[in-house]
């Protein structure tokens, strides 16, 4: 009987041959997965990646609710024609303080994941407001009422402790300074900027939409698509050898 025939007997019996199935498919399951609890960390470090700052959060939050991911994505693919479309490809770490994280999978508009510093503030004011006055033929709705809105900030330090709950590194003393942070960042002559600036390095304070007065969602969701991509320096990862 050579080896074949005996093979015939799996395929013969269905119910033998689903056990065999199984069987293999744990294996090889397992050989994917055990690795993974013997590292330390699945999600390699990446120097400048800090969680958000309150006004940033507040912006995440109405991209949320106005469910721009349904457009949008944020993630940048390590192929090439993404790369040099968009910069370098994302890492994991970029999105570790996501809850939920935004990769998303449909690309009605482009990918944001880069999009921070790439505009003025004054470019997205007009675009969310009006994105047919800025690119003719664009089909992403308007979203005048963004300037009009004041932004709703009183639940901040609850978003961050939810946040602190899932693993996001906020210490207290950035949760008890959370109003004061958001107030600051919309406001680049608040005295309180450069505390907010140590506790959150790299952040831009700016009048985002325009109106010192008050601090509208405009000014959260600008500030949060100004800072998309721009915390990590990435002519440290820059191998440019490798990608072009
Ligand atoms: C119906 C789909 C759709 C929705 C919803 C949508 N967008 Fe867009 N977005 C687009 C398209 C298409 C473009 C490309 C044309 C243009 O620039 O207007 C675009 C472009 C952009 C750009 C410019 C990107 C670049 O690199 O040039 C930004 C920023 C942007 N959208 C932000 C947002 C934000 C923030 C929201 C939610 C408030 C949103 N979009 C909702 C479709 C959408």
């Amino acid at each position: 009987m050579s080896l074949f025939d005996k093979h015939a007997v799996l395929e013969k019996n269905s119910i033998l041959l689903l056990v065999g199935i199984l069987i293999m498919v744990a294996i090889g399951g397992m050989v994917e997965i055990l690795p993974l609890f013997y590292l330390k960390s699945t999600i390699e470090d990446a120097k400048g990646i800090r969680p958000y700052s309150p006004l940033e959060l507040a912006g995440r939050n109405i991209y949320l609710r106005e469910g721009c991911y349904n457009c949008h994505s944020q993630m940048v693919r390590p192929m090439r024609d993404e790369i040099e479309r968009y910069g370098h490809f994302s890492l994991a770490a970029e999105s570790k303080y996501d809850h939920p994280f935004q990769w998303g999978s449909k690309r009605t508009g482009p990918d944001l994941a880069r999009v921070g510093a790439k505009y003025s503030d004054q470019w997205h004011r007009e675009h969310l407001s009006n994105p047919r006055s800025i690119v003719p033929g664009s089909i992403m709705p308007g979203y005048p009422f963004l300037a009009k809105n004041e932004l709703d900030y009183s639940h901040i330090a609850d978003v961050m402790r939810t946040n602190q709950l899932v693993g996001v590194p906020y210490t207290d003393e950035q949760i008890t300074n959370a109003v004061a942070d958001l107030r600051a960042q919309a406001n680049p002559d608040d005295k309180a900027v450069d505390a907010m600036l140590k506790r959150y390095p790299k952040a831009v304070a700016r009048d985002f939409d325009g109106d010192v007065a008050k601090v509208s969602e405009m000014d959260a969701l600008v500030a949060y698509l100004q800072m998309l991509g721009t915390l990590v320096d990435f002519k440290l990862y820059d191998d440019k050898a490798n990608l072009r």
